[in-house]
Order: structure tokens, then C-alpha cells, then sequence
């Protein structure tokens, strides 16, 4: 037997994945009167950044809550790492749900809980490991996001930037191979916005992480994206590399572009 400096992944990004590892197909969702979805589909790859951009209200968090199963569509498929989440019990779907990272829109810590706390709280739902190994685990993943030695520190001691590094570091601890981002920027400086640009770049290079980052900062969808979609009213309106999307003849993308893009001009 080898020593071990991290808790033993449940299924490391090195492992099994599938070379496609999200698959959705004509997603539908409605809420009452208000269509959410109208008809999503999206092909992620192994190792791939996506990028889904769209105003306020078109679907975004919606389009990620069904890919953890936190929601189910009206019709429609999605698949991850080639299981329909759509359809799996909840055993099952607790299962998938440890290979995947959710960072919330709201950095979502628990408040009465430490950094370390809540960086340990995966790991001590999800596995049993000794005390010694998740306190090796919060460390790694403390570390990773460049917070190393703030585990006795309580959320409420914490800038907006390093509450988000947190969220990270939990949605990391379990070692997932899909990581989902809902605004992983939103409300911190630009300078603070690119260290987590970096974090996202960092994990894909080092750890071979696939990503789905939802954003609004057009800087950061840019220097993200291998593939960018771009959302209105519940559908996925054009979709390809970010010089495609550049390209783009859609009236809605190049009036959505030239607006983020004069946002970016008066930070
Ligand atoms: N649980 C829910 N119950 C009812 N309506 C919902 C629910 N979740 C989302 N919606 C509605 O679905 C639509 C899409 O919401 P969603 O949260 O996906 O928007 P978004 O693109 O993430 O917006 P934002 O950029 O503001 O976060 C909105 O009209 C929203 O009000
Ligand atoms: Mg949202």
C-alpha cells in the first residue's frame, strides 16, 4: 500500500471519464407560465471549458440545476459521464452527484461553520474518512485555491473573493471531474474576478477538470471558453468557439456582445 496526503478520491478526473461527459438533448422547462427552458441542447467534452452567457432570467441556473439533477425537465435528456440524470433514483443520482462540483451563485458557505468546516463537509458526508485524512484533504484543497491556513477563520471574516475560493475548495474536495459554475465572478473586482479565471484555467491544466462556467463578465467568458454558448428566453441561440460566437450573425449575440462589451469599457 502507498501513503496517502489526500483522502482517496471517489473517482479522480484521471479515472473513468467518458470522452463526452455532458449530453443534453431539446431540454424543456416551465414553471407555471414562464417558459425556463425551450428545447437546450449541449455537448460537453472531456476536458472542455463551456461557456453559457445570456441576459438575466434566461435560463442559465436552470439549464445547470438539471445537469446535478436538482431539477428534472418536462422533456428532454441530459446525460453526464453517460448516466440520465433525468431519470436516476436517488441513490444513483447521489452517487453521480459526488463526481460533480457545484460552486453556487451565492458563494453559499455555512456561516456557523469554519473554512475548514466547510471545505470538510463533502468529505465527511460522502466518505468515511479518518479525521487525519480530511484534515489533509481540507489542507490540499485550502491549498489549491490559495487559502492556505484559513481554516480556523469564520465566512464572516471573509472578502467576497476569498468566500468564492472557499465554495471552490468545497466543490473541489471530493475530487470531481465536472465542475459547474453559476457567476463565479459576479460582485468581485475584476482583479479578484481573474484569480478565480486563473483557479478555473488551473484546475482544467493540472487536474483535467471539465467545466461548465454560466457567467456575465464578458472578460472572463473570453479568456475561459473552448466552446460558448449563448442563451435568450430558455433556448441556446448560437453556440461554438468564442471567435465563431465573435463572428456570429445573430442580431441578438452581436446587440448582447456590444452592450457587455461597453460595460467592460466603463469598469
Ligand atoms: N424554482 C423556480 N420556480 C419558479 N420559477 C423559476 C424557478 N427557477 C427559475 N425560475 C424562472 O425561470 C427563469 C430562468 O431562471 P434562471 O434562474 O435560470 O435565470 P438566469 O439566466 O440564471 O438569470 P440570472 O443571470 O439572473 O441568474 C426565470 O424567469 C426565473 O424566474
Ligand atoms: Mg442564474
Amino acid at each position: 500500500m502507498t501513503a496517502r496526503s489526500a483522502p482517496a478520491p471517489p473517482d479522480a478526473p484521471t479515472g473513468d471519464v467518458p470522452e463526452t461527459v455532458v449530453v443534453v438533448s431539446d431540454l424543456w422547462k416551465r414553471f407555471g407560465e414562464t417558459v425556463a427552458l425551450a428545447g437546450v441542447s449541449l455537448v460537453v467534452r472531456r476536458g472542455e471549458i463551456q461557456v453559457i452567457m445570456g441576459p438575466s432570467g434566461c435560463g442559465k441556473s436552470v439549464l445547470l440545476k438539471h445537469l446535478v439533477g436538482l431539477l428534472r425537465p418536462d422533456r428532454g435528456e441530459v446525460l453526464v459521464f453517460g448516466q440520465p440524470v433525468h431519470t436516476l433514483a436517488v441513490p444513483d443520482l447521489d452517487a453521480l452527484r459526488i463526481r460533480i462540483g457545484v460552486v453556487f451563485q451565492s458563494a453559499a458557505l455555512f456561516d456557523s461553520l469554519s473554512v475548514a468546516e466547510n471545505v470538510a463537509f463533502p468529505l465527511r458526508r460522502h466518505t468515511s474518512l479518518p479525521e487525519a485524512e480530511i484534515a489533509a484533504g481540507v489542507r490540499d484543497m485550502l491549498a489549491v485555491v490559495e487559502m492556505d491556513g484559513t481554516g480556523a477563520l469564520m465566512p464572516a471574516a471573509l472578502s467576497g473573493g476569498m468566500r468564492k475560493r472557499v465554495g471552490i475548495a468545497r466543490a473541489l474536495a471530493l475530487r470531481p471531474s465536472l465542475i459547474l459554475y453559476d457567476e463565479p465572478t459576479a460582485g468581485l473586482d475584476p482583479l479578484t474576478g481573474r484569480t478565480v479565471d486563473d483557479l478555473i484555467l488551473r484546475l482544467r491544466r493540472e487536474m483535467g477538470v471539465t467545466s461548465v462556467v454560466v457567467t456575465h463578465d464578458l472578460v472572463s467568458a473570453f479568456l475561459l471558453a473552448d466552446h460558448l454558448g449563448v442563451m435568450d428566453a430558455g433556448q441556446l441561440i448560437a453556440a461554438g468557439r468564442p471567435d465563431e460566437i465573435l463572428a456570429s450573425p445573430h442580431p441578438f449575440v452581436q446587440r448582447f456582445l456590444a452592450t457587455r462589451t461597453m460595460e467592460v469599457a466603463r469598469t
